[in-house]
């Protein structure tokens, strides 16, 4: 999946310099945080789909080398802090019942999201500083820039989830992150990582049941167009009046994916 993504960058010289800081990065990743990953906080394979499609987009829209390695520490680093998951559904649920409670369970969902995203900065921070650039012994493997800006990214990357109007397309590697990182619950094992998710009720769903996956489904795509609302008073141009998306790659694999669903 790395080379793959990493076959997406046309210029031989980017591809050369962005090449042994992925590959040390995601190894690293890996070891330290992915490889111990529970169902309920997410798959394995997240952050290695997020940079197939970061890559993609990132390309499209010309990021430069020092653009890339930001979106490539970002990708690899934005989720090393879980947190136990609190669901629109179980607060709109909880809201029928008890709408004190709702309203607590809100917080509560704004209070983690912020631990898990500050977490995640803390961590690349720590990360960026602590390893050696693997061709140039004694450097650091990126510049202070490049680690500062990945931080930065990290400590906002879920505000979107906050109903805030995160990010501006006037940051063109916060936006590639966020477009990448937004379609992974399109993405069939961002699909089946959900199924696997014990949820409210404790169990995860029958992955053997076509009719658990189309409703997932339908509900991700659902939930991802309701945060359109978010920007409506920021005057951000979109590709099209209901989806997140504000470039053209970022559109072209979110239509690709919803089409594969029928949708
Ligand atoms: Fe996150
Ligand atoms: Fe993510």
């Amino acid at each position: 999946m790395i080379r793959r993504g990493l076959n997406l960058v046309r210029d031989p010289a980017q591809r050369a310099a962005l090449s042994p800081v992925v590959e040390t990065i995601a190894e690293v990743v890996f070891e330290r945080w992915l490889s111990g990953r529970t169902a309920e906080d997410n798959r394995a394979e997240h952050e290695f789909v997020v940079f197939g499609a970061a890559m993609r987009i990132a390309e499209a829209e010309r990021l430069p080398l020092a653009g890339k390695l930001v979106v490539v520490c970002a990708t690899f680093l934005h989720d090393t802090y879980p947190i136990p998951r609190v669901t629109e559904t179980a607060i709109r649920e909880t809201m029928r019942r008890d709408p004190e409670l709702a309203a607590r369970l809100q917080e509560k969902k704004a209070r983690q999201r912020l631990e898990h995203m500050l977490g995640g900065a803390r961590n690349a921070r720590l990360l960026l500083r602590e390893l050696e650039h693997p061709l140039r012994r004694g450097e650091p493997i990126v510049t202070g820039e490049v680690r500062e800006r990945c931080a930065a990214i990290i400590a906002a990357h879920d505000l979107w989830k906050l109903g805030k109007p995160h990010p501006a397309a006037s940051d063109p590697e916060a936006l590639v992150c966020f477009e990448a990182d937004a379609l992974w619950p399109l993405h069939p094992l961002g699909v089946l990582a959900d199924l696997e998710r014990p949820g409210e009720s404790g169990d995860p769903r029958d992955v053997n049941d076509p009719a658990e996956w189309r409703k997932q489904i339908r509900h991700n795509l659902e939930t991802l167009r309701e945060y359109r609302k978010n920007w409506e008073a920021d005057g951000e141009v979109f590709q099209d009046p209901e989806s997140v998306f504000r470039t053209a790659e970022g559109y072209r694999l979110y239509r690709g994916w919803a089409g594969l669903w029928g949708l």
